[in-house]
């Protein structure tokens, strides 16, 4: 196979140099495309066949379903490992010894408090303030109360930021929950897990002992896994732009995090529940929504369904659809909610319309019944997906800046008016 790709141009031809990755995955290097073209430049709305970079965190095979993190499979993963391990992945590139993990969690539970005026900035929201906002706006303003973390110019200082961000995201997560439920702002327990500290912080009522719910524990640690990172994704790309200009860390992770809020990204985890909610409420009809679904001229989408990159099933939606299934039986629960979301599946499975345009659940379809039985309210499912996905935007942002990646600045074609002079009030009429 030819290691160079030639775009003709004009009557010339030009030859491009292939990138080819350890997957086999080729990219046409157009660096050099506006200088030898004269200023041509490519354009791809959405970037649907444009890569940004070369990476070596995460592989995902959108036609097989795959999905990896530094080479390990998202299902022996979810099954075999815990979040922080693979939060330890994902930012190191290799599953951490004992050593390594006890001493990473321990770092991370040495900055796992926020300064107290964090808390104004929290009063001054209104209850009815969306989480996302409030977490992005929090995590934005940990810059002020950390301004060394923007200097990650040596190892030291690059680790400093990182555990600072895994210890203190979990308390504003609790606390933005707990503020608007009119909870008192409170610690976990430095003596528990990772994951089980987020629960209880989250959880515990200020006039009982809270007892921990391995059911819980272990759904919500499958979750974060699961949502750990996925290559080029909208909020992650925002996170890596925002770094490229070498803006601190903490400020790329709020962008990250308003990125991930739009309903066609995250957002989509709380939209699921409230379509299912609402078709539930109409007489569970779903063979209304799917045609609702299928009209061009109704704006309404299903929710949970479809994907850039998988046009087959997300694996990540596999599992959870299972794991979903198991916590309802542990849990003793069934919640028609489930049902109904199994119900559009099979339906979406065999209608024409999704079979052509490969539209299958994604990892958003599921997850919101798990967070809905743990009683995580649903204005609260994508701040889950946002604490899932710390780990994969902290590795992609580290990533960036080792690699001295360019300032992302992309071209346009201009389509406005050409040249006009300057017309006085008088002139305009
Ligand atoms: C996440 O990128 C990532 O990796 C994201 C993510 C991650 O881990 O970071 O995986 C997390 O964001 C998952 C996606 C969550 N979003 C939703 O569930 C929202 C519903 N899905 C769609 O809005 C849509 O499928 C997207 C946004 C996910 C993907 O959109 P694309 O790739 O731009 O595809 P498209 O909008 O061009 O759709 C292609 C066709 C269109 O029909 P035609 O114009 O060809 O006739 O499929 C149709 C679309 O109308 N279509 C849908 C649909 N999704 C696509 N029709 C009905 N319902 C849907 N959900």
């Amino acid at each position: 196979m030819s290691d160079k790709a030639i775009l003709e141009l004009h009557g010339q031809k030009h030859e491009f140099p292939i990138i080819k990755g350890t997957e086999d995955e080729i990219g046409i290097d157009i660096k050099s495309l506006r200088s030898i073209t004269g200023g041509a430049i490519t354009i791809d709305p959405g970037f649907k066949n444009t890569g940004a970079c070369e990476s070596g965190i995460t592989f995902l095979d959108g036609e097989k379903g795959i999905l990896r993190y530094r080479g390990y499979s998202i299902e022996e993963l979810a099954e075999k490992a815990d979040f922080l391990e693979v939060a330890f992945l994902l930012i190191y590139g290799e599953l951490p010894t004992k050593e390594e993990l006890d001493k990473f969690h321990s770092d991370i539970k040495s900055y796992a408090v926020v300064d107290d005026d964090i808390k104004k900035i929290l009063d001054a929201f209104p209850k009815s303030a969306h989480p996302m906002g409030v977490l992005s706006s929090l995590t934005s303003a940990l810059t002020a109360f950390n301004p060394s973390s923007v200097d990650v110019s040596s190892p030291d200082a690059m680790y400093n930021s990182i555990v600072k961000i895994m210890g203190k995201f979990p308390v504003l997560v609790a606390w933005t929950m707990r503020k608007k439920h009119g909870l008192p702002l409170d610690y976990g327990d430095s003596s528990l897990g990772y994951v089980e500290n987020v629960i209880k912080m989250m959880f515990k009522k200020p006039h009982e002992e809270y007892v921990n719910n391995p059911i819980f524990v272990n759904a919500l640690d499958k979750l974060l896994i699961l949502h750990g990172d996925h290559e080029q994704n909208c909020s992650t790309s925002t996170v890596r732009i925002v770094g490229s200009s070498h803006a601190g860390l903490f400020a790329s992770l709020s962008a990250g995090i308003s990125a991930l809020w739009g309903p066609l990204h995250g957002g989509a985890n709380q939209a699921v529940l409230e379509m299912l909610k609402g078709i539930q409420a109409d007489g569970g009809d779903t063979k209304k929504y799917m045609a609702k679904a299928k009209d061009k001229n109704d704006p309404f989408r299903l929710m949970g369904f479809g994907h850039r990159v998988y046009k087959n099933f997300d694996p990540r939606a596999k599992i959870i659809k299972a794991a979903a299934d198991e916590v309802l039986a542990d849990l003793g629960i069934e919640d028609p909610i489930l049902e109904i979301a199994k119900g559009l599946e099979q339906e979406a499975l065999k209608d024409e319309y999704f079979v052509k345009r490969k539209l299958y659940p994604n990892v958003d379809f599921y997850s919101g019944v798990i967070y809905r039985a743990m009683g995580i309210p649903s204005d609260m499912f994508t701040v889950m997906f946002a604490l899932g996905r710390l780990p994969g935007w902290i590795a992609q942002w580290v990533e960036m800046r080792l690699r001295k990646e360019p300032i992302g600045r992309p071209r346009q074609i201009y389509i406005g008016e050409n040249y006009r002079p300057f017309k006085t009030l008088e002139e305009r009429g």
